[in-house]
């Protein structure tokens, strides 16, 4: 029996779990309060912000984090495939003192997920997390975590990502939110299979990986199945000039967009994708508080930054790349919040965005945030 039930019912699965190290210190790590479930999940860990380290040191300790987290509250399973790995698994719980409440699983992800029921989930597999997503989501039951480093099908720079994810992407200048957006897509679609709705809690992608924060639902078959449908689309995007927008599936099958209402030039599309929300402010807010309360977490400032830029970023599926716009111009790129400020002067919404230090969303067309940035970059020149 791999799962272990002690004080609670809550029940915590991390799959594709290697721990390579074995620290002698008990890990340190921070909790949040989760928003909006019930009952309520009492914790999270806040290592699931972090990212993924390259590095085989520092990943090792990621996993028994977790479970020193959850200990006092609920049960863990911490399982990898290969051998060694479950090894310093084992040895790790030990050191870390969390034997009653983690247990070492040597199976393949799937059989485990087949077998059982977790309240949370949490799948760190190398490169594709696609041959798990089904059996991730019919096992889990409230809050579902995903990390995908096969960024390249994910956004378009490698064939593949019909193959994994059953969409297109495009080669854009915002291919980090595309392939964000394009996994939750997936995700949201594996969950609504098993009848269960996707509500994104904080989905960001840092460098070689994104990583997805998922609260699930049971709500019922229709239900689960419009609000799912509401939050799908597409992306059309004007390799001419620039111009881009969301689209719903009804508007995409039914208006028939074939060009660019700005440059009459043919518009590609990518998808399907998420197009809805990517955060829930009250959950960035309760991971920034433990966050500011956490001095000993690694790389804490990182993930602040990350939770901070989530939080104040627009809704909005898509961003502009800063330089882009200033070559399509041949201007010299101006400070990006005189940028923001002249946007949000003439009335439109602007703000910068996780994704990148150089870009920013906004809800201005691109033709009037072309004009803004000429005037600004001649301004500050
Ligand atoms: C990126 S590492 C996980 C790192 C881990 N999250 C940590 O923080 O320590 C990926 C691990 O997935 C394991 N893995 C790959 N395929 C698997 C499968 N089908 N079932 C279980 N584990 C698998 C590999 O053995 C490898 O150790």
């Amino acid at each position: 029996m791999l799962r272990v039930s002690l004080h609670s019912s809550l029940s915590i699965v991390s799959l594709c779990v290697s721990p390579l190290t074995h620290s002698q210190e008990r890990a340190f790590v921070g909790f949040a309060s989760l928003v909006k479930f019930s009952p309520p999940l009492p914790l999270l860990p806040l290592l699931l912000l972090l990212p993924p380290s390259a590095s085989s040191e520092e990943r090792g300790e990621s996993a028994v984090q977790q479970a020193v987290v959850a200990a006092e509250e609920c049960s863990v399973v911490l399982n990898d495939r290969s051998k060694p790995a479950y090894e310093v698994i084992q040895r790790n719980i030990r050191l870390n003192g969390v034997d009653g409440v983690a247990r070492a699983s040597n199976e393949d992800a799937n059989v485990l997920l087949h077998r059982f029921r977790f309240d949370l989930v949490d799948l760190d597999p190398f490169g594709s997390p696609a041959p798990f997503l089904d059996a991730a989501c019919k096992s889990v039951r409230r809050l579902l975590l995903v990390t995908a480093t096969d960024t390249a099908p994910l956004c378009g720079a490698h064939s593949g990502g019909f193959r994994k994810y059953d969409a297109f992407p495009l080669r854009t200048e915002y291919h980090s939110e595309l392939a964000t957006r394009i996994l939750l897509g997936k995700v949201a679609r594996e969950l609504l299979k098993h009848e269960k709705l996707a509500m994104p809690l904080l989905c960001y992608a840092k460098r070689h990986f994104v990583r997805i924060v998922v609260g699930v639902e049971r709500c019922g078959a229709r239900r689960a199945e419009a609000e799912t449908l509401r939050n799908l689309g597409f992306l059309a995007h004007c390799f001419s000039c620039g111009n881009r927008f969301s689209l719903s599936i009804s508007e995409f099958f039914e208006r028939g967009f074939s060009q660019c209402d700005v440059c009459g030039s043919p518009l590609r599309f990518a998808g399907p994708l998420f197009v809805g929300a990517l955060h829930k402010k009250a959950f960035c807010e309760a991971v920034l508080s433990e966050l500011n309360a956490r001095n000993e977490l690694n790389e804490r400032k990182t993930a602040l930054k990350i939770v901070e830029r989530c939080k104040e970023e627009l809704e909005i599926p898509f961003y502009y790349e800063l330089h882009a716009v200033c070559k399509s111009l041949k201007v010299t790129p101006p400070p990006l919040n005189a940028v923001l400020e002249s946007l949000r002067e003439r009335g439109f919404k602007a703000s910068r965005t996780h994704f990148s230090n150089t870009a920013f969303k906004t809800d201005a067309s691109i033709s009037e945030i072309k004009e803004s940035v000429k005037e600004v970059s001649h301004r500050c020149g």
